[in-house]
Parts: C-alpha cells; sequence; structure tokens
C-alpha cells in the first residue's frame, strides 16, 4: 500500500474499526459506539483522538486497565448532582450514558452536576458538549488525566499532570452551538509524535527538555529521557490546567496525578460537567436573542489579511466534517498499520479489516 496517506470513507472505516473492536469482546451496541466516536474524532480532524487510539486501547485491555462490557455505575445520587463511576469501562460508552443521566435529570430540574471518574479515555471531549447542545442545554466540563505526567506547572522543570482539557458547548438558535473544546497544552502530545516521527522540529515555546531547558527537538514527549510540553497562555493556561485536576480530578474522580510514571498503557479520565437548561433560567428568548446578537457581531469583524473569516469555536470541525465526509477520512500509513497490528492481537484477521476499509 506504500507510504501514501489513505482517505477511506466515513462509512468504510465505521465497518472496519467495528470489526476491531469487536475483538475486544464487546456487546454490539458497545462495537457501534466506540467506533462511531473514535470515527467523529477523526471526522473533526482531531485524529489524535480517533482511531488511532485503538492501538493503546488494546494495550490497556491485555493489561487489565481497559474493562469491555462496563456501564456507568451511579455511586450517589443528590438529585442533581450525581457521582458516577466509569469502572474503568470504555470512555465512548461510559462519557454517553453519564450525559444521558445529566441530561435527563437537567431537563427535569433545570441543571445538574456530574461528577464522573475512573472512565477509560473520555476521547474528545466536545462530543459529550454535543450531546447536551443536541438536547438544548448548555454545559462545561473539567477533565483531569491519569496516565504518565507531560505538562510542566507554569515555572516548573518537569511534568506533573497530563493535557487536561477544558470544554464548553453553548446552544444557539437558527445556529449550530458554539464547542470549545481544547487541552490546556499549548500542542496535543500527539503533535509531538507526528513531528518526531517526520524528524521535524516542533514551533519554540512548546516543549522543555529533560533538563527543563527550552526545546523544538520533540523527541523530549516521545521517548525517554521524558522532557515536558506547556501549558498554552503561560499561567492563564497553567491555571485552568490546575482547575481542571482539581475539578475534574480531586472534586469528581476523588483521584488526582501526584506521582511518576507507573508505566501503565491505559488512561483514565475524571470529568465534572455542569449542564445548565437556559430555559429553567426564566428568559431563554433573552438568552437565544444575545447569545445570537454576539456571535453574530464578533462574526462581522473584518478578517485579518490572509483569514477567510472569523469563527467561533466549533466551526472548524463541523467544516471539516463535512469536507472528510465527502472526500473521505485522511489514515496516516503507520497509524493504519498499528491498528492492523492491534486487530491482529485481539486475534481479527488484518486482512478482513483491510477489506472492510477497501484498502485490500
Ligand atoms: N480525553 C483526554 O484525556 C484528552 C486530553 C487532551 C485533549 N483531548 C481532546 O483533544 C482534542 C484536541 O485538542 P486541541 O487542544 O489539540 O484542540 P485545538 O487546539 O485544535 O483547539 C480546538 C478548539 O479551538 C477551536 N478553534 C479552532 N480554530 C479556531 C478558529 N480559527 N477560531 C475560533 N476557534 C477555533 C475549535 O473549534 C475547538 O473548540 C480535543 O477534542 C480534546 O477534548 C482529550
Amino acid at each position: 500500500m506504500g507510504d501514501k496517506q489513505h482517505l477511506v470513507p466515513a462509512d468504510r472505516l465505521q465497518r472496519a474499526v467495528e470489526r476491531v473492536v469487536r475483538g475486544f469482546g464487546s456487546a454490539p451496541q458497545e462495537v457501534t459506539t466506540v467506533a462511531a466516536n473514535l470515527v467523529e474524532a477523526n471526522l473533526t480532524g482531531h485524529d489524535s483522538h480517533g482511531i488511532g487510539m485503538l492501538p493503546r486501547y488494546v494495550d490497556a485491555w491485555r493489561e487489565g486497565g481497559l474493562q469491555p462490557n462496563t456501564h456507568v455505575k451511579l455511586l450517589a445520587d443528590a438529585g442533581t448532582l450525581l457521582r458516577l463511576d466509569g469502572q474503568a469501562g470504555f470512555g465512548q460508552v461510559i462519557g454517553r450514558e453519564a450525559m444521558a443521566l445529566g441530561i435527563e435529570r437537567a431537563r427535569a430540574a433545570g441543571s445538574c452536576i456530574v461528577a464522573l471518574g475512573n472512565a477509560h479515555h473520555l476521547g474528545r471531549i466536545g462530543a459529550w458538549a454535543e450531546q447536551c447542545a443536541d438536547s438544548g442545554l448548555v454545559s462545561v466540563h473539567f477533565v483531569n488525566v491519569i496516565s504518565r505526567p507531560i505538562v510542566a506547572p507554569h515555572g516548573g522543570a518537569d511534568a506533573r499532570f497530563g493535557t487536561n482539557p477544558f470544554c464548553a458547548g453553548v446552544p444557539l438558535a437558527g445556529r449550530a452551538p458554539v464547542i470549545l473544546d481544547f487541552a490546556t497544552s499549548v500542542i496535543a502530545q500527539g503533535k509531538t509524535r507526528v513531528a518526531h516521527n517526520k524528524g521535524e522540529p516542533v514551533a519554540p515555546g512548546c516543549l522543555l527538555d529533560d533538563q527543563g531547558r527550552p526545546t523544538t527537538e520533540p523527541r523530549y514527549t516521545v521517548v525517554p529521557p521524558w522532557g515536558a510540553l506547556l501549558a498554552f497562555g503561560g499561567h492563564k493556561g497553567y491555571g485552568l490546567a490546575l482547575l481542571c485536576e482539581l475539578l475534574g480530578g480531586a472534586l469528581a474522580a476523588g483521584r488526582t496525578l501526584h506521582d511518576a510514571d507507573d508505566g501503565r498503557r491505559r488512561v483514565l479520565n475524571g470529568m465534572l460537567s455542569v449542564l445548565i437548561d437556559p430555559a429553567a433560567l426564566g428568559d431563554a428568548a433573552a438568552f437565544e436573542a444575545q447569545a445570537r446578537a454576539f456571535i453574530d457581531w464578533v462574526q462581522e469583524s473584518p478578517p485579518r489579511e490572509g483569514v477567510g473569516a472569523v469563527q467561533v469555536a466549533g466551526d472548524a470541525e463541523r467544516a471539516t466534517r463535512a469536507q472528510r465526509r465527502r472526500d473521505g477520512v485522511p489514515v496516516d500509513p503507520t497509524t493504519w498499520r498499528e491498528i492492523l497490528e492491534a486487530a491482529a492481537t485481539l486475534q481479527v484477521d488484518p486482512a478482513t479489516v483491510n477489506a472492510d476499509a477497501g484498502l485490500a
């Protein structure tokens, strides 16, 4: 197949990924949910949180750190305050179930706080804000990551926490929702791996080496000795990452990162989500009108030279989704090879996965 990028139609990719996920022994509903979530991450342009995660999931499962066919468990129910345990189940399933519970409560009572711990990798957090927005709800999500520390605190020389994503969704009348969804590191770890594989440097201001010195050499987050990524926006992004650990970790999950790498391959997420029904605040019409007026006003700003149009959060993902649905999902040959190897580990014949994807 050479080293050219594959372009795979989304439905064929879905079929191929479903075949791989079946190898975990997942029930049919889980197979569909996990595959759809991963393919959707690729469709929105966030390849680092899409199908390329499968080999890592296989490693985690083999170590017993990922538990297929596991559902969210209710630990405490205070009506509009739910404490949930993900029991190391697929985050794609656990996240959806946790939000469904929160949505039900928020629609009935006006708001709900969902504290979720011990979910295996929740993937693209924007998926959860989209689920809430689809039900007309505003949502805010603070997430921590239990894995090898890879981001340094502001002023610190080594890594102390993960890429702790922050996300919020705001439904808008007559327009697609605002979905703000980003890691609090200046660049995603996946991007340093891509640069390392290509033998290219990363931009200045992203990385520290193993001595805590600024570097553009991506190897320091890819192979030991480990360096660290920096948080975006200096002390401000660092502060947000800190909050993600305190709220998503300590408060919601009852677990923060405070030790060195134990070498395990599983990735656990804690997430504190706040869901609000704008209608329950009393003046849904004012909210809708004021939110729309502001977004329109912002987008009327004349674009700077070289910029097509002023966008708002969520637009980029929607544009990429439309383009990739039309033209196919790009999958680099290294990622595809790793997925086929992961399939073989699961006793799934790589030739059938290739055939599903139309790559045979
Ligand atoms: N589960 C986990 O442990 C974990 C950890 C870290 C990151 N993540 C996920 O990784 C993904 C990628 O994160 P990232 O930091 O690389 O994202 P990013 O840097 O691509 O930023 C994405 C956000 O910026 C907005 N955006 C992009 N271009 C814009 C423009 N021109 N104008 C206005 N807004 C614009 C997007 O709509 C989106 O809200 C996210 O989905 C995140 O949830 C997950």
